[in-house]
C-alpha cells in the first residue's frame, strides 16, 4: 500500500490522533492526550482499524469505589472498632453502648454481626443479654482493623490489584461500602502498517470540501484534497424490496408467459356455479362442505348457461354421459364463496373461447381459500397455479412435457404423476416432484384431461382440454429453506432483507 496515498485519504480526526497512538494506548488516555472528545476519539479509532493502520482490543474491568458509609467511617473510624472500645468497659447493657458509641442502633446491631463473625466479642444469655469482648477481641484494640486498612487505599481501584481479597468480600457485603463499576477498555496498538503512517509527514493540510469560493478565486490550485476512500466499510443500507412471496410468483408468472400461455385473472370471490357446479362437482361432494369453503353471504348471479350445467349433472344431457342422477339445487350453485381453486378460472375461460380461438394455453397464479386448521405446512389461504390447454391435437405426453419443463425451470429435476380422481378429469393425475436434498417425493397437486361433462356445455363442443392445479407454497418456501409456511408471511424484516434473491 502507498503511504502517501493512505494519508491523504485519512479524515483529520484521524490525522490528529494518529501521532498520540505510539504503541498501545488506552481510550482515555488518547481523549485526554488529544483534545478530542470522546466520540470523535471512537470514530477515528474505528476509520482507523477499517484502514488495517490499528488494532483495537476490548477488556473488561471491573473498578472498585468507596461507598457513602465507608467514606463517612474513613473519617470516624470504623463502627466495629468503636463498638469494641466501648465494650472494653463493663457491659451495662446495649442502650448504654449505643449512647456511648453515638453509634444508630441499626449501626450497633451491625457491628454485633461483625464482630461476633470475628470472634471478637462474646454473647452469654444469662439473666438477659450480655455481650463480652474476647481475648483476641482486647489484642486486637491494639492494631489497626484490617478494613481500616483496606480503606486506606487509594481508589478508584482496579479489582485484579486487590489483595486482601477477604476483607474485600467481607466489605463487599456491607451496605454502601464498596461499589464495583464494569468498565470497557479499549486499546489501540498501531499494526506494522500504522507505524510506517505515523512515521509519514501528518501535516500537509487536506481539504474536506470543495466550495464554491476555492472554484471562484481558483484558490483550490494551490490546495491538496482528501481523497476518497471507496473501499471503507460503510453502514449496509437495504433498498426496497419484493415480498418473498411477490418474487417468487412473478417468476412462476414469467416461465409460462416464457412458454406461450396467456395469464388468467379473477376475483377471489366467485359463485359455487363457477367454482364447483361448473366443474361437475356433484352437489353432494364433501369439498363443498362448511369445513372445507369459506361461504359468503349474498346470493350470484347466474349466466345463461347454468341450466345447460343443471342438465349435465341431472342427466349428461348432451355430452353422452348418465351424468351424476340427482336433482340440481338453484340456491346451491347460487352461493358466494372464497375461491377454493384456480380451476375456477379455467371453466371460465373455457366458456368464453370460441372454436377459431383455438389451439389456446393458459395460466394462472394466484391465491385460493381452504377452510383449513393451520399448521406447519397448513395455511387457509395458499398459492395455486392453474393451466389449461384446449387444443384438438392434445394428449396425455403433452401435460406430462408441460409440467415437466415448468417444474424443471423451478428446480426440480424429477417429475412423477400417479393416477388420482378428481370429478373433472379423466384420466386424473396426482403430481409430485423429487426433492433432491431430502430423497423424497414431494405432492404438489391434480392434473387431467377435462371430462365431456365439463367441456361440452362450457365450450359447446367437445375438445381435449390438459389441465393442472398445484399448490405452490410448500416449493416456494423450501426455496428458501422456511420449513414453517407460516414463516413465509411473517413480515420479519430481517428475513425478508437476508433472503436470496429468487433466481432471474
Ligand atoms: N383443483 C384441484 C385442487 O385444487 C387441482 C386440479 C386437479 C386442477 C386437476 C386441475 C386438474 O386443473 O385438472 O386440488
Amino acid at each position: 500500500m502507498d503511504i502517501k496515498n493512505l494519508v491523504s485519504k485519512l479524515h483529520p480526526l484521524e490525522r490528529k490522533l494518529l501521532p498520540f497512538i505510539s504503541q498501545h494506548q488506552e481510550l482515555q488516555v488518547l481523549v485526554n492526550a488529544s483534545g478530542l472528545q470522546e466520540i470523535e476519539v471512537m470514530r477515528a479509532l474505528q476509520w482507523l482499524e477499517n484502514k488495517k493502520i490499528i488494532l483495537l482490543h476490548t477488556e473488561k474491568k471491573k473498578q472498585v469505589s468507596l461507598g457513602k458509609n465507608s467514606q463517612a467511617y474513613k473519617k470516624t473510624g470504623l463502627p466495629e472498632k468503636i463498638f469494641l472500645g466501648v465494650l472494653d468497659q463493663e457491659f451495662k447493657g446495649l442502650n448504654v453502648i449505643t449512647k456511648k458509641s453515638k453509634l444508630s442502633r441499626e449501626e450497633v446491631n451491625a457491628c454485633i454481626g461483625v464482630l461476633k463473625r470475628k470472634n471478637l466479642i462474646e454473647i452469654q444469655n444469662k439473666e438477659g443479654m450480655e455481650i463480652k469482648i474476647t481475648t483476641s477481641g482486647t489484642q486486637s484494640l491494639q492494631q489497626k482493623f484490617p478494613e481500616e486498612i483496606f480503606l486506606q487505599q487509594t481508589f478508584p481501584l482496579d479489582e485484579e490489584q486487590i489483595i486482601d481479597k477477604t476483607t474485600y468480600d467481607e466489605l463487599r457485603k456491607r451496605k454502601d461500602f464498596v461499589l464495583v463499576e464494569e468498565l470497557k477498555i479499549v486499546t489501540a496498538t498501531l499494526t506494522e502498517l500504522g507505524k510506517e503512517v505515523a512515521a509519514a509527514d501528518l501535516s500537509i493540510e487536506v481539504i474536506n470540501r470543495l466550495t464554491t469560493e476555492m472554484l471562484k478565486s481558483g484558490a483550490w490550485k494551490e490546495k491538496q484534497f482528501r481523497a476518497y476512500d471507496v473501499e471503507i466499510n460503510v453502514p449496509k443500507i437495504h433498498g426496497g424490496r419484493k415480498h418473498l412471496e411477490t418474487e417468487a410468483i412473478e417468476y412462476i408468472r414469467r416461465i409460462w408467459l416464457d412458454m406461450g400461455f396467456k395469464e388468467m385473472n379473477g376475483n377471489f370471490v366467485q359463485s359455487a356455479f363457477w367454482d364447483l357446479d361448473a366443474l361437475f362437482v356433484p352437489q353432494d361432494h364433501p369439498a363443498r362442505e362448511m369445513q372445507d369453503t369459506f361461504y359468503l353471504h349474498g346470493k350470484a348471479a347466474l349466466p345463461k348457461i347454468w341450466e345447460k350445467i343443471k342438465t349435465t349433472h341431472e342427466t349428461g344431457g348432451v355430452t353422452g354421459s348418465k351424468g351424476w342422477r340427482y336433482s340440481f339445487s338453484k340456491e346451491e350453485t347460487e352461493q358466494v364463496l372464497l375461491r377454493t381453486h384456480t380451476t375456477v378460472l379455467s371453466a371460465q375461460t373455457i366458456a368464453k373461447l370460441k372454436k377459431e380461438d383455438l389451439p389456446a394455453k393458459f395460466f394462472a397464479i394466484g391465491k385460493v381459500f381452504r377452510n383449513e386448521s393451520m399448521d406447519w405446512k397448513h395455511l387457509f389461504e395458499f398459492d395455486q397455479v392453474e393451466g389449461i390447454v384446449v387444443d384438438p391435437k392434445a394428449n396425455l405426453q403433452h401435460l406430462k412435457g408441460y409440467l415437466t419443463q415448468f417444474y424443471h425451470k423451478m428446480g426440480y429435476e424429477k417429475v412423477r404423476m400417479r393416477p388420482a380422481h378428481f370429478p373433472y378429469t379423466e384420466p386424473s393425475l396426482e403430481v409430485d416432484v423429487f426433492h433432491p436434498v431430502r430423497k423424497e417425493w414431494v405432492e404438489l397437486g391434480g392434473a387431467g384431461i377435462f371430462r365431456p361433462e365439463v367441456v361440452i356445455p362450457l365450450l359447446g363442443f367437445d375438445c381435449p382440454v390438459l389441465a393442472w392445479g398445484q399448490g405452490m407454497a410448500r416449493i416456494i418456501a423450501e426455496y428458501w429453506n422456511i420449513t414453517d409456511i407460516r414463516d413465509l408471511y411473517r413480515n420479519d424484516l430481517k428475513q425478508l432483507r437476508e433472503a436470496k434473491v429468487w433466481i432471474k
